[in-house]
């Protein structure tokens, strides 16, 4: 501590400079640099609870969700430390003149960022939205079981002052299984297809992270948003077949609006309420057939000829399963902490995000 750096230096999310960034970065002063985090890290736990500052580890960061997720947390003061298994492509996605302080570690360092975090968020994962051979699904799979394993076990083998209090884990709904007619909640149990297989698997790893931590598992819906996820997928077969149903229409759609997933994991990190599992949904799910009428609404297209299977197929793979065979899931565990949504109704969800006129 004394070799790198004063007290002063290590009190606030600034100690991480834009020279220390890189440093940290450089073989030569790796050690140096991890201690110097270390430090830091211990400090902003220590005081977290008092100004809400956290220092939070983030599997998947460069993903989807994980992006939009340290948007957030850095643009709200917090530290950050991206887990990833590419340094370059996460310092393309966050590079060091927009995100100053960010430490970008790969696999080697996720201890030292773990220890010492005041909380982990694990998103990692395979895309489900491509073909499945055997090997990707075994993929699908292990890359979730992995990286969630390797995650407990660094934050149950952290020394006690050091260890995180909070993690918070990624699942899917694609645990109940898929229906046309069932209602599911937290409590319902667990569906027989593979991708409940995978949930149940990924679910169960988490849990063996230590009692003392406090576990909370986000069973994530459809997550809608402009620049990725189903949505982007969907949108140019829907204006390619004039829009439509996609498949016969009447399947469910659990779907959330990015800003309220990211909104729900911010607040899982904070709130001790925000424990077990909890379904990050919207309150309104929809069948596919008023989901697409109100993308065509949205996107100024006439909502009569059906999109068929086969072109979101094309797209999606056997991954189109999510779309096309859905589920009815309601966030009973988020209304009772009583989380405020911005986008409960689908309508207002695709008006804002196409609104943003990337995704087309
Ligand atoms: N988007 C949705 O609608 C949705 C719905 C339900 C559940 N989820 C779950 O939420 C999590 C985040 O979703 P997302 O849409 O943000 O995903 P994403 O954009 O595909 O990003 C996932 C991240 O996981 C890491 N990753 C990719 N392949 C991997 C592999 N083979 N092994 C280990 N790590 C790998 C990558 O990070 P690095 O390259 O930096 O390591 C990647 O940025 C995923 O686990 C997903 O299953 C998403």
């Amino acid at each position: 501590m004394e070799v790198c750096g004063g007290a002063s230096a290590l009190s606030s999310r600034s100690s991480i400079s834009h020279s220390s960034f890189h440093s940290f970065h450089q073989p030569t002063s790796v050690l140096c640099q991890v201690r110097r985090f270390k430090v830091f890290c211990v400090n902003a736990s220590s005081q977290s609870l008092k100004g809400n500052q956290m220092t939070v580890s983030i599997t998947g960061a460069t993903g989807f969700i994980g992006s939009k997720l340290v948007q957030r947390l850095y643009e709200d003061n917090h530290s950050i430390c991206v887990l990833t298994r590419s340094k370059s492509k996460a310092q393309s996605i966050f590079p060091v003149k927009d995100f100053p302080g960010i430490v970008i570690a790969e696999e080697p360092q996720w201890k030292d960022c773990i220890q010492g975090s005041t909380g982990v968020v694990n998103l990692a994962g395979l895309p489900i939205s491509t073909r499945w051979s055997p090997e990707i699904k075994k993929e699908i799979k292990q890359s979730r079981i992995k990286t969630t394993s390797k995650v407990v076990d660094l934050i149950n083998k952290s020394p006690s002052d050091l260890r995180p209090t909070v993690f918070v884990s990624a699942t899917a709904v694609g645990y109940y299984g898929t229906s046309e007619t069932q209602l599911f909640d937290e409590q319902s149990p667990s569906g027989k297809d593979y991708l409940s297989e995978v949930c149940r698997e990924w679910e169960g790893t988490a849990l063996g992270v230590d009692k003392d931590v406090r576990l909370a598992l986000i069973r994530i819906g459809v997550v809608l948003g402009k620049d990725g996820g189903a949505l982007a997928k969907m949108v140019p077969i829907f204006m390619m077949f004039a829009g439509g149903p996609l498949g016969s229409g009447k399947q469910w759609f659990s779907w959330i609006h990015i800003d309220d997933l990211v909104n729900m994991l911010y607040e899982a990190l904070l709130n001790p309420s925000y424990k077990g599992v909890i379904n990050g949904t919207a309150p309104n799910p929809v069948r596919l057939a008023e989901m697409c009428e109100h993308l065509g609404s949205v996107l100024g297209r006439p909502s009569w000829l059906p999109v068929p299977d086969l072109a979101l197929k094309a797209v999606l793979g056997e991954g189109a399963i999510v779309v096309l065979e859905g589920q009815r899931v309601v966030p009973a565990r988020a209304k009772e902490l009583g989380f405020s949504y911005k986008y409960p109704y689908i309508k207002e969800a695709l008006k804002a995000i196409l609104a943003q006129k990337v995704v087309v």
